[in-house]
C-alpha cells in the first residue's frame, strides 16, 4: 500500500474529461484533489462549470501555472489538448511531479511519427523515452515503476484490448495483414469545444465515417499492436461519429489462421482476460452495448468465429471518458501509487 493521502492536481479541469477526472477522484478515498486549472474560467468555482459537482466540491479553477501547481501537487493529469500537454509535462517533470497525460503528446515512441500524424514536431524527445503507455492489461509492471504516462487514446483503448488476444506473440491467431476496425465514437470524444460537426442539428439523428485511414488514433493502434505481436502490423481504422453523448463500440475483423469454433475463441478471450478487473468477456453468444458500460470504467467484448468466411468478429465497448479517458488515468495513478489498482473505480455503468 502507498502513500494514504495524495495530493493531485487536474490540469484542464474544464473540459470533459477533466470534469470526468474530478467526479471520479471525488469519491477515491486515497486521494485529495487539491488544485485544478481552467484559463478560460481562472478564479471561478467548478462547479460553474458543472453543476452536476455542486455541494461535492468547493475548488476555484486557477491558471495554469506549473511552479504553483506542483507545490500543491505530487501527481498532476494533464487533461490538456496535445501540442499544449507536451510543454506542461516536460515542466512538471523537471519539478519531480508524476504526470499522468491524456493527450497523444507521449504515446507515440518515435518522435518522427508523432510529426507526421500531429504535424508539429515533437520538442521533448528525451522524456518520450521515459514515457510509458498506460494500458495496464498490457503494461502493469513498467506502469507501477513510471512517472510520466501516456494514458491511451479512446479509440485504441477499444480496438487493442479487443485484439490482443488474437495477436499476442506466441499465442495469435490472427493474420496480422487482415485486420480491419471499424469505431463509432460519441460525441463528448471530440472534447468540449464547439465546432460545426458536433452543433446539434448537425450530429443528431446523423452517422458518418470520418477520416478513413487518416485518423491520428491509427499509429498508436498499429504501435502497440506490433510490440504485442512482436511483428509490424498494420491496420484500416474508420471511425464514426454517432449522435450519443458517450461511449465507444468497435467491431474488428481478422482473418483466424486455425479453424476455431466461437466458443473455442471465447475460451481463449477468457482465460487471456481471467484476471483482469475491468475487461469482461461476455458469454457465447452475447455481444456487448455501449449503455452496458456508460459511466463506468468496463470494456466489455463479445467475440464470434464465422466459420464461412473464416473470420473472427470481435466487438469491443467502452466509455470514451471512464476507459477511454479519466478512468484509465486513475487506473494507472493507482498503479503508480501502489494502491488497489481498482480503487474509485468500481461503481456499475448507469442502466438504462
Ligand atoms: N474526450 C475524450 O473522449 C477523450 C478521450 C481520450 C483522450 N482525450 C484527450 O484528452 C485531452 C482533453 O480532452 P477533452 O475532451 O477533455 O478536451 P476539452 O473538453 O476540449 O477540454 C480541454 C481543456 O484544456 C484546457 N486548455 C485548452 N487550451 C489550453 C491552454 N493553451 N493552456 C491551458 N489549458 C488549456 C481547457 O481549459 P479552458 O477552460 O481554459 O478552455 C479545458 O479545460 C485531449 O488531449 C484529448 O485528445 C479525450
Amino acid at each position: 500500500m502507498g502513500k494514504e493521502t495524495l495530493q493531485v492536481a487536474i490540469v484542464g479541469s474544464s473540459g470533459y474529461t477533466g470534469g470526468e477526472l474530478l467526479r471520479i477522484l471525488l469519491n477515491h478515498p486515497n486521494v485529495t484533489v487539491s488544485a485544478i486549472t481552467s484559463e478560460r474560467s481562472a478564479g471561478q468555482p467548478i462547479t460553474a462549470i458543472f453543476p452536476h459537482l455542486a455541494s461535492l466540491t468547493r475548488l476555484i479553477c486557477e491558471p495554469l501555472d506549473p511552479a504553483v501547481i506542483a507545490k500543491k501537487a505530487d501527481l498532476v493529469f494533464l487533461a490538456l489538448p496535445h501540442v499544449t500537454a507536451q510543454d506542461a509535462a516536460n515542466k512538471f517533470r523537471a519539478l519531480g511531479t508524476k504526470v499522468v497525460d491524456l493527450s497523444a503528446d507521449y504515446r507515440l515512441a518515435d518522435p518522427a511519427v508523432y510529426a507526421q500524424w500531429y504535424e508539429h514536431s515533437h520538442q521533448y524527445p528525451e522524456l518520450l523515452k521515459q514515457a510509458v503507455y498506460g494500458l495496464p492489461e498490457l503494461r502493469r509492471e513498467q506502469i507501477k515503476k513510471a512517472s510520466l504516462i501516456a494514458n491511451p487514446g479512446c479509440y485504441p483503448t477499444s480496438a487493442i484490448l479487443g485484439l490482443a488476444p488474437l495477436i499476442k506473440q506466441g499465442m495469435g491467431i490472427a493474420d496480422l495483414t487482415s485486420i480491419i476496425i471499424d469505431s463509432k465514437s460519441g460525441v463528448s470524444g471530440a472534447g468540449r469545444s464547439p465546432a460545426l460537426a458536433y452543433h446539434y442539428p448537425e450530429a443528431n439523428e446523423g452517422l458518418m465515417a470520418y477520416k478513413i485511414g487518416t485518423h491520428r488514433h491509427t499509429p498508436e493502434i498499429e504501435q502497440e499492436l506490433s510490440a504485442l505481436a512482436g511483428h509490424p502490423v498494420t491496420v484500416s481504422f474508420t471511425p464514426h461519429l454517432i449522435p450519443m453523448n458517450r461511449g465507444i463500440l468497435t467491431t474488428i475483423y481478422a482473418r483466424l489462421t486455425e479453424n476455431l469454433d466461437t466458443t473455442t475463441l471465447h475460451g481463449r478471450y477468457s482465460d487471456f482476460y481471467k484476471h483482469e478487473p475491468f475487461v469482461r468477456i461476455l458469454p457465447a453468444g452475447q455481444l456487448p452495448n455501449v449503455r452496458n458500460v456508460r459511466g463506468s470504467n468496463f470494456c466489455d467484448i463479445g467475440v464470434t468465429a464465422d466459420p464461412r468466411t473464416g473470420r473472427a468478429v470481435v466487438v469491443s465497448v467502452i466509455d470514451n471518458l471512464v476507459k477511454g479517458a479519466a478512468g484509465q488515468a486513475v487506473q494507472n495513478m493507482n498503479l503508480m501509487m501502489a494502491f488497489e489498482e481498482t480503487t474509485g473505480l468500481t461503481s456499475a455503468g448507469l442502466f438504462p
